[in-house]
């Protein structure tokens, strides 16, 4: 680390005549200075700080604070004991992600305060502000006279200016799946949501969103909250108060204790994050969270190999087939237990089918759901401990002889973990699980965790639950396993630690287009969740559906996209892990648009977010690693539009075969969403192309070499 107090601007002002040691403003400025934060006590020896973006105040006063339960709050009454500056730059590279090397470069400000009352309890306070944004976290050093402290909640206020547009979901404590709203800042209303259908628990105690929250104002500044390192604490949603325009943490609290944190000194907060940018496409490309993040931790991973799989997944969504062996499909009635109901769709033969495809596909994994005992007491059951097996597959599944035909086929399994939530009895089996999946060479898990969690009273969010998840990762690593949660706790950067912790879902995914009463996903949902959700990290979202309508098994649901834009979701929608998920059917009677699946990357050296607003529309290329092609998706939301293409950003001197996937001139997300116009051509860095994307459209388009 490099100190450098030239190039970082502190100026203590004494505002009053009398010498207060309170009233010194420091301010740190981002390495181009467009970005500043300063930081102060008010009178009352209160801390607060406030942020300005090229000289314009995007926060304004901002108080900072906690209260505990059985001690005095932490609010007021402070001085500044010590400050401290420095600066850093260094680059990183990722084992696998959007791009191979990170700049992480900013400036820092360390304010030490202590109280002036009896107890004098010490706490830092230290921004780290870059060119895309900031970070602050309290740190709680080792005291005499204090070892633990329970939170009864966070005071951290973001106080801000303007009425913005924001794109937002309800601060729900135990799911994030829901729809992004659009509305005014003083518009916000999550309480309407409490009581939603289609969950299978939520829980939303005020008007609060769970974050990334994305919000773009007047001029043109885009800002987006979040957190970074959330690591044994609890999850953080923001309080809006729509009068004052002012947000504030509201920690998820559990029904078990008065407290929403338990620690012990010394210890940090994860950090308050802002991103800020002058555009929508910088937000994408803003490194913020990850660089707020340690370093691995775990070094060489090069067990999990980043790729494509397909699954047997989709089929019990639409209903064709079940998890459990013996129960009917509306999982309501017993069959015969220990008998098979005939629709079981992880078999033998089912699981080789997908192998076979893959295979012949260029897609590296299968996902098999529904392998293992236990689903006949799945959904609905209050007594979920102890029902769900890891390691005793159904009588119909052979899993020895399923890894030995993967193998043979270059193929590798995905292990499926649905916990039920019944986390002491997962807790229990995990060593035995993952040991498992070593023996077969199986290297990545997705773990689900549908209902109300269990033990009772704690919430999908809290601390107890930040807990489990990155424990449960933490161990999975150990037997070189990598984790890819369903109903998780948002991705705040941690994959730059432990690189095994690969995607998430935590948003509404394509499962919902499946079932839901309330329509699925609508045509905006992805040009909303590229700004907001996307921001926070890998996504599993599982694109890919070629039957976009899929009447023969369900009339009342469809995909709300055409197929061009299902296409483009393996550009635009990163993880490292990219499901194909339709049937293999309906693959295999569409050969030319799976020519794209076939072709596209999963693991990239570069990233460009080449234009987009939020909500409206997002174009993203990427360069593969390895092979230097490059793969460029776009989509629009339930507007048509033009997208005008320049190539800057392919190599010098170079030709490119290009094939592009775009919306047919008759085609539309509801009324003809299969219309798909393919396209084969040469472009080089000066071509120039002009894209019609349809109501609901998107295009893809590989780039080879
Ligand atoms: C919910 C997950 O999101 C979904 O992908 C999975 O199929 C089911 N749970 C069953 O585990
Ligand atoms: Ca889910």
């Amino acid at each position: 680390m490099k100190k450098s107090f030239l190039s970082i601007c502190i100026i203590f002002l004494f505002l009053n005549s009398c010498e207060k040691e309170n009233e010194a403003i420091l301010e740190i400025a981002s390495p181009n200075a467009a970005i500043k934060v300063n930081f102060n006590l008010s009178d009352e020896g209160q801390p607060f700080y406030n942020v300005k973006f090229n000289n314009k105040t995007i926060i304004d006063t901002s108080y900072l604070g906690f209260d505990f339960i059985e001690a005095e709050s932490l609010s007021k009454n402070f001085k500044i004991i010590n400050t401290s500056t420095s600066e850093f730059n260094e680059t990183w590279q990722m084992p696998w992600g959007e791009q191979i090397e990170v700049v992480n470069h900013y400036n820092e400000l360390n304010v030490e305060l202590e109280e002036t009352t009896e107890a004098k309890r010490r706490l830092s306070i230290v921004f780290k502000v870059y060119d895309d944004g900031i970070g602050f976290r309290y740190e709680f050093p080792e005291q005499e006279n204090w070892k633990e402290f329970l939170i009864k909640n966070e005071n951290t206020e973001f106080n801000l200016t303007e009425d913005y547009k924001t794109f937002w979901i309800p601060g729900d404590w135990d799911i994030y799946e829901h729809l992004y709203n659009t509305t005014k800042l003083s518009e916000i209303d999550a309480l309407q949501y409490a009581n939603h259908k289609n969950l299978a628990q939520t829980y939303i105690p005020e008007n609060a969103v769970n974050t990334p929250v994305t919000m773009v104002g007047e001029d043109g500044t885009h800002l987006s909250f979040h957190e970074a390192a959330l690591v044994d604490y609890s999850g953080m949603t923001l309080k809006v108060d729509t009068e004052s325009l002012n947000l504030k943490s509201n920690l998820v609290g559990s029904e078990n204790t008065a407290y929403k944190v338990k620690r012990s000194l010394p210890f940090h907060t994860p950090w308050r994050t802002i991103q800020i940018t002058d555009n929508a496409p910088d937000l994408i490309e803003s490194k913020l969270i990850v660089n707020l993040n340690e370093p691995n931790k775990l070094g060489d991973v090069s067990w999990f190999t980043p790729m494509k799989y397909t699954g047997v997944w989709w089929e019990m969504h639409l209903g064709k087939s079940s998890w459990d062996y013996g129960m009917t499909q509306d999982m309501n009635t017993w069959t015969d237990p220990g008998k098979s109901n005939g629709t079981h769709g992880a078999t033998t033969e089912n699981v080789k089918n997908f192998i076979d495809f893959s295979a012949k596909n260029n897609i590296g994994g299968v996902l098999v759901e529904g392998w293992n005992t236990g689903w006949e007491h799945w959904i609905g059951f209050e007594d979920r401990e102890g029902v769900f097996d890891f390691v005793t597959p159904y009588p119909d599944y052979d899993i020895n002889e399923i890894v030995r035909y993967a193998k043979e086929k270059g193929v590798e399994i995905i292990m499926h973990h649905e916990t039920s939530a019944a986390t002491e009895t997962y807790e229990k089996q995990l060593d035995t699980a993952y040991a498992l999946m070593q023996k077969y060479g199986m290297h990545s898990v997705k773990s689900g965790y549908v209902g109300k969690i269990l033990p009772k009273g704690e919430y999908h969010h809290g601390q107890y639950m930040v807990n489990h998840y990155n424990n449960a990762a933490i161990k999975a690593a150990k037997y070189e396993v990598a984790v890819n949660a369903h109903e998780p706790i948002k991705a705040t950067g941690l994959r730059r630690t432990y690189p095994n912790i690969i995607s998430r879902e935590g948003l509404r995914g394509q499962e919902f287009n499946a079932w839901a009463s309330d329509g699925g996903n609508p045509p905006e949902h992805l040009p909303i969740v590229a700004f907001t959700r996307m921001l926070s990290g890998p996504i599993d979202y599982t694109p890919g559906i070629f039957n976009i309508k899929f009447d023969e098994y369900k009339k009342e649901n469809q995909v709300n996209t055409t197929i061009a834009q299902q296409l483009a979701l393996y550009v635009v929608i990163y993880s490292p892990i990219q499901m194909a998920a339709d049937l293999v059917e309906h693959y295999e009677a569409n050969p030319e648009p799976l020519q794209f699946i076939k072709d596209v990357g999963v693991d990239w050296q570069e990233t460009k977010v080449l234009n987009g607003k939020v909500g409206d529309y997002v174009t993203i290329a990427r360069k593969e690693r390895e092979t230097d092609n490059w793969f460029v998706g776009g989509i629009t939301d339930e507007n048509s539009r033009i997208i005008e293409l320049t190539f800057e950003f392919l190599d010098d001197n170079q030709n490119y075969e290009a094939i592009i996937y775009r919306d047919g001139d008759t085609a539309h997300w509801d009324k003809n969403p299969l219309d798909l116009k393919i396209e084969k051509m040469k472009i080089n860095k000066e071509s120039k192309l002009s894209i019609k994307l349809t109501e609901g459209g998107g295009f893809a388009m590989s780039l080879m070499k």
